[in-house]
């Protein structure tokens, strides 16, 4: 009597997909790394909480838990992404059989899951590394998910993966295979560089509603419910209205938390890998930068303190300015979502993953973090035609022109006033100079063959000409 899968991990993630698991019928063994005493029970312990279901068995020694699964085996990992992974890998493979499956359902790194993939064909063992979205509540109700790698494993296992995901409004699973190894984390990465700049984005509504329009905590929620209404729907501007709302005494949460923001990485990749691949990410980028200047909360002070400037407040009594940081708001959104794309497809074309950019939208469309109407739009939008820039799109460019003057005259209005608004004035730039058909790049080339003789093309010679002069002469 076997069971049809493994899953070696029970942290939060870990114990919400054994449940989800679980609510669909499957055959579960669970195995659970001992740390030290307290946790060597945890598996057992998680299987005893299970007392509605008796396709669980826990383990606490890993052979057991091997030779509990039918073969070829899946297993899937939910522990830390980096050291620990490997960690298990090695435990694992003196156990392992031809032809089993590995699922690395964390947010591994993609170089990492593409070196792991090398390791374990070698050993012909079939690797899936997966991103999955959504939290803790979508692991439990419905995750998004991206598995990238070995297609006979997706064959195979893929049938679990898309039963416990979200389903999009057609009922789809929110779970496609994504393309060859390393693809998945990357798709995975890509969704958290865009949920950081969305996150920033939203960061610097509510402080701008806050401390130049005035607004307290509860009109701010009340607007972005309204923003909603208006079909801005998105799971961050949800959370985000919520989050306002709540209390803790006479005060508000949100005033008693610290202005330090954590970042696990993935954002930051995204940004290096931009980087490698010679493509432009500034809204996700400066988004980081923010949270790392976040970080230096001394210092800020100090500089507070040394520099005193003050910001300007205005008491805004017509819907104007509210409604002008609406259409910033979205504007701001659509680039955002233009620039994450962008990376996705020149990925695709550098690393030959043919990435089906319109089924990736599908996906995120529910269960994951970025879920939003925009994205619904996207999705659509990229099923006519997988190869066009989001920004080009004739629907895209009809809502930007009726919005991008509100972007300008918000940033103008902010930055003015002392409020630093770090992506929404890093969308506009990137809007400004992607809509330029001359930029100021030819100075650039210019001083590169002033001072180091780089060469320069010229607008009246073929593109495939060079041409040096002599600046000093
Ligand atoms: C998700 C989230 C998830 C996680 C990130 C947050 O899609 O469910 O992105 O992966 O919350 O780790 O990243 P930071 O800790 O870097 O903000």
């Amino acid at each position: 009597d076997t069971s049809e899968l493994g899953l070696i991990g029970l942290g939060v993630m870990g114990k919400s997909l054994a449940k989800n698991l679980l609510s669909k019928d499957f055959k579960l063994s669970v195995y659970n790394r001992h740390v030290d005493q307290i946790e060597v029970d945890v598996a057992k312990k998680f299987v005893l909480e299970q007392s509605d279901t008796d396709t669980i068995v826990g383990f606490d020694d890993l052979k057991k838990f091997v030779d509990s699964l039918a073969q070829p085996r899946t297993i899937m990992l939910m522990v830390n992404a980096g050291k620990p992974v490997d960690l298990v890998i090695d435990e694992l493979l003196p156990y392992l059989s031809e032809e089993d499956c590995i699922i690395d359902g964390g947010n591994s790194h993609y170089k990492a899951t593409l070196e792991r993939s090398k390791r374990l064909a070698e050993k012909r063992i079939h690797f899936l590394g997966t991103g999955i979205s959504g939290g803790e509540e979508g692991a439990l109700k419905g995750p998004s998910i991206m598995p990238g790698g070995s297609k006979t494993a997706y064959n195979r296992s893929g049938k679990y993966l898309e039963a416990i995901a979200a389903k999009d409004k057609k009922k789809n699973s929110c779970c496609t295979y994504i393309g060859p190894e390393g693809s998945g984390h990357f798709v995975k990465m890509v969704h958290n560089g865009i949920e950081y700049a969305e996150m920033q984005l939203l960061a610097e509504t509510y402080h701008i509603l806050r401390f130049y329009a005035g607004k307290t905590p509860v009109q701010i929620s009340n607007i972005f419910n309204s923003w909603i209404n208006n079909g801005l729907k998105s799971y961050l501007l949800e959370i985000t209205s919520d989050l306002l709302l709540k209390t803790e005494g006479k005060d508000f949460l949100i005033d008693k938390i610290l202005d330090k923001a954590g970042q696990k990485g993935t954002g930051g990749w995204s940004t290096n890998a931009a980087l490698e691949l010679g493509v432009a990410l500034p809204t996700i980028s400066e988004s980081v930068m923010a949270r790392n200047v976040s970080g230096i909360k001394s210092e800020r002070i100090k500089a507070s303190e040394i520099y005193q400037f003050s910001t300007s407040s205005n008491s805004i009594d017509d819907t104007s300015f509210i409604s002008d940081l609406e259409k910033a708001f979205l504007a701001t959104s659509i680039i955002n979502h233009h620039i994450g794309f962008k990376l996705l497809k020149e990925s695709s074309e550098v690393y030959k993953w043919q990435l089906n950019l319109s089924e990736i939208a599908r996906i995120w469309t529910n269960g994951c973090i970025i879920r939003s109407n925009l994205m619904e739009q996207i999705s659509s939008l990229l099923l006519d035609n997988n190869d066009t820039s989001l920004l080009l799109f004739p629907e895209i460019v009809k809502t930007m022109k009726s919005n991008i003057n509100s972007l300008s005259e918000i940033v103008g209005t902010g930055l003015t006033a002392g409020f630093s608004l770090t992506v929404l004035s890093a969308a506009t730039n990137y809007f400004l100079t992607y809509t330029s058909a001359q930029s100021s790049a030819n100075i650039i080339q210019a001083q590169r063959d002033y001072f180091g003789a780089h060469t320069y093309q010229r607008v009246d010679k073929p593109i495939d000409e060079y041409f040096h002069t002599n600046w000093k002469n």
